[in-house]
């Protein structure tokens, strides 16, 4: 099937081409974080009005780049949730309006479901496998058996992996999101420099919880200020990074082992993260499991990796119908209430 993907649940509005779930024909992503930055985060008003003006322009970009006709498509897919609401509300009702004009089906699915997902577009997973799913939102420990098969083993209590990240990047002063540039300025620190906690690490639970990291990192700034660009600054970056991935791959091998899994996908921007990428690796090696990370162009909010469940759904018969909403918070563990 040739499905058009759309994805609108926070700041990018995306758009792409995909076929048979697995051959991207073309992504297109426009970020809108250069118009959130003067607000520190992302405008929930903001983004669903930034959403409406790029939506047709990229949806246009998307077809022409992968040469083909909206008369070609044969379905489309778009995020339903969770996300925010009005966001989510622009890529949904265009899709669903395309579908109409066009008589093709159309399925809304979950955005976690399409990170986790992004894996399918290198290569199959064989399910069933272990995913950790780190982003802005969210941090979860998946046991998947199958599309639209998700159970959870183990989530943040708090502040996800991603939202910490920006958190520290913010009290250090530098731009929203900061994960990416914490990555880059830890690469040049020593990651023993501050001793930051591991939250959870031996609470017997497969959770996270991230929020005493930030307070920590807020404390030792308080203490000790550091300027910015510097080697404090680097090592402060290198140490906090240091003391999530630490804790993510600690979680995830008590994960593996509990569940014997011999698959992991870690998905979800985090996922960018060159410290986390080496760690999984290492870990993965070491305990013979197969690794799948998507390439960090597919980490991150993308519509592409939307089309792999959009595209399972089709063709298994399951399209959403047209009085469906979207939903601002949505549990994975529900989806497998829907599947026949
Ligand atoms: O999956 P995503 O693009 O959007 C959500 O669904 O939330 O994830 C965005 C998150 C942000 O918190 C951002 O700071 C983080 O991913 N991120 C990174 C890196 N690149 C993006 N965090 C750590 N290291 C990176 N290289
Ligand atoms: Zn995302």
């Amino acid at each position: 099937m040739r499905l058009l993907a759309i994805e609108t649940s926070c700041d990018e509005t995306a758009a792409a081409v995909v076929e048979g779930g697995r051959t991207i024909l073309s992504s297109v992503v426009s970020s809108q974080i250069a118009i959130h930055a003067a607000y520190g985060g992302v405008v929930p008003e903001i983004a669903s009005r930034a959403h409406l003006e790029s939506i047709a322009p990229v949806i246009t970009q998307a077809l022409d780049t992968a040469g083909v006709t909206m008369e070609s498509l044969q379905g489309v897919v778009a995020t339903r949730g969770p996300g925010l609401s009005g966001a989510l509300l622009v890529g949904f009702s265009v899709a669903k309006a395309i579908a109409v004009a066009r008589k093709i089906p159309f399925v809304g699915v979950h955005h976690i479901e399409g990170h986790l997902c992004a894996a399918f577009l290198e290569q199959p997973v064989q399910f069933p496998f272990l995913a950790l799913v780190v982003s802005g939102g969210h941090t979860h420990l998946y046991h998947v058996e199958g599309i639209g098969r998700y159970t959870t083993l183990g989530r943040t209590i708090d502040d996800a992996a991603g939202e910490a990240y920006d958190k520290c990047a913010k009290i250090l002063g530098m731009p929203y999101p900061g994960g990416a540039l914490i990555d880059h300025m830890a690469a040049e620190g020593n990651p023993a420099a501050v001793k930051f906690p591991r939250p959870l690490l031996r609470d017997g639970t497969l959770n996270f919880s991230f929020s005493g990291l930030k307070t920590a990192v807020l404390q030792h700034v308080a203490k000790h200020p550091v300027a910015i660009p510097g080697q404090e600054a680097n090592d402060l970056c290198a140490s906090f990074q240091e003391a999530v991935c630490h804790v993510l791959a600690a979680k995830t091998e008590t994960a593996i082992r509990q569940t014997g899994a011999v698959r992991l996908v870690v998905a979800g921007g985090v996922a960018c993260n060159s410290g986390l990428r080496k760690r999984m690796a290492a870990l993965c090696a070491e305990l013979g499991v197969e690794l799948h990370i998507p390439p960090p162009s597919l980490c991150g909010d993308n519509a592409a990796m939307l089309a792999v469940p959009g595209n399972y759904y089709l063709t298994h018969d399951l399209a959403s119908p047209l009085s469906l909403d979207v939903t601002a918070s949505w549990d994975m563990d529900r989806i497998k209430e829907q599947l026949p």
